[in-house]
């Protein structure tokens, strides 16, 4: 299934313009280089209200398959990424940022610091990560395959669960 993503970058000083976002751009290429289209691409603030106005624009009127947001996901006052996904998304998924931060504390111990969250919003998966390119790639790589997957699933037109599907790795 061909599937389309967005990719919101939450930064106060990204979106001042006082630091270029590069988190963005190579996060579009590796999502591309997984066979996923990248259709969206915004830069916000570290601002709640329009973290969400954002999410809900790219699940209800652009019809993402999946919207990945890097940055805000930390300790500083400003980070409220995580707090803006979880009042948009419908349904939890909690086991894709247990999976980043497991894999990601074989990285570096300050994984566990990311908070992010992840959920479905009608067809859209929404998917926090870190703000920095390394980290960012370095999350998304644990859980893009079984991402793909899940998006064959959520975009079903008949019901179907994981035994019916031909990628069940
Ligand atoms: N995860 C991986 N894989 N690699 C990293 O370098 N950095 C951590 C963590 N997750 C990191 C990581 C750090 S230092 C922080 S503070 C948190 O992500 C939150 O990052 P954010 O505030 O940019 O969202």
């Amino acid at each position: 299934m061909i599937h389309s993503a967005g990719i919101i970058t939450v930064s106060d000083r990204g979106y001042a313009g006082i630091r270029d976002d590069i988190s963005g751009p190579e996060l579009k290429a590796f999502i591309e280089k997984n066979g996923i289209s990248v259709n969206y691409m915004e830069i916000i603030p570290d601002e709640h209200p329009m973290i969400k106005e954002k999410l809900k624009y790219a699940a209800d009127e652009l019809g993402l398959s999946l919207i990945v947001t890097t940055g805000g996901t930390g300790f500083s006052q400003r980070d409220v990424t995580p707090e803006a996904t979880k009042a948009v998304i419908e349904r939890d998924v909690p086991g894709i940022p247990e999976a980043m931060r497991a894999k990601s504390m074989e990285i570096t111990p300050k994984a566990c610091l990311s908070r992010s969250a992840a959920g479905i919003r009608g067809n859209s998966l929404i998917v926090n990560l870190p703000g920095s390119p390394k980290a960012a790639i370095e999350n998304l790589s644990v859980v893009i395959e079984p991402i793909k997957h899940g998006l064959d699933l959520l975009r079903a037109t008949t019901p179907t669960d994981c035994a019916n599907t031909a990628n069940t790795k």
